[in-house]
């Protein structure tokens, strides 16, 4: 599995689990698009043997600001409990280190179980509830992970 930042190509792909991952708070193929134009934003792709799509993590980053915010994060299903998802986390960390943060905050909603304990197992604090923050009016959990400056 490698870790590489998403093109074009990877379009069909990003959408199309996208659409299979969430029913509401979806990202449509512009905004893909333009995701993956900007400075603000770094959106990164799993793959394996270079085509075989696996998932995908979607970082923002602000001007002025050292905290990154990470947007979405989903593997295939049929490609879960392999390490695509801790590599994905892994790799948008680095990114922004890299990109001079020192600090990830996320928001998952309350009852996404797995996801909660993948970002536990890695170092996620919860430090705040929304309530109503999805479409569907659904609570999040915030978390927030500082990132080591050493690794920077
Ligand atoms: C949450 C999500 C991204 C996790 O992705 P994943 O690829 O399954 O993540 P990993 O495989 O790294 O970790 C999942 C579990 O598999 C285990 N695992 C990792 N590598 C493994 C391996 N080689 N063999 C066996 N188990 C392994 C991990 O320890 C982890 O265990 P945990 O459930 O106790 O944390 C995925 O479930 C998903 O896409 N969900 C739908 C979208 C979503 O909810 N995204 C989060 C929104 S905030």
């Amino acid at each position: 599995m490698r870790v590489r930042r998403a093109e074009l190509s990877d379009l069909d792909d990003l959408v199309a689990l996208e659409e299979a991952t969430f029913d509401s708070d979806r990202m449509s193929r512009a905004q893909y698009r333009r995701h993956l134009d900007s400075g603000s934003a770094r959106v990164l792709v799993a793959s394996a043997n270079h085509r075989l799509f696996l998932g995908t993590a979607v970082v923002f980053f602000r001007k002025g600001s050292r905290v990154a915010r990470l947007y979405s994060l989903a593997s295939r299903p049929e490609a879960r409990g392999k390490g695509v998802g801790s590599a994905l986390l892994a790799a948008v960390e680095q990114a922004a280190r890299r990109h001079g943060c020192n600090e990830m905050r996320l928001e998952v909603r309350t009852d996404n179980a797995s996801a909660i304990r993948l970002y536990e197992r890695l170092g996620y604090q919860r430090f705040a509830r929304i309530d109503g923050y999805y479409e569907d009016g659904a609570a999040a959990w915030r978390y927030a992970r500082p990132l080591d400056a050493a690794t920077r």
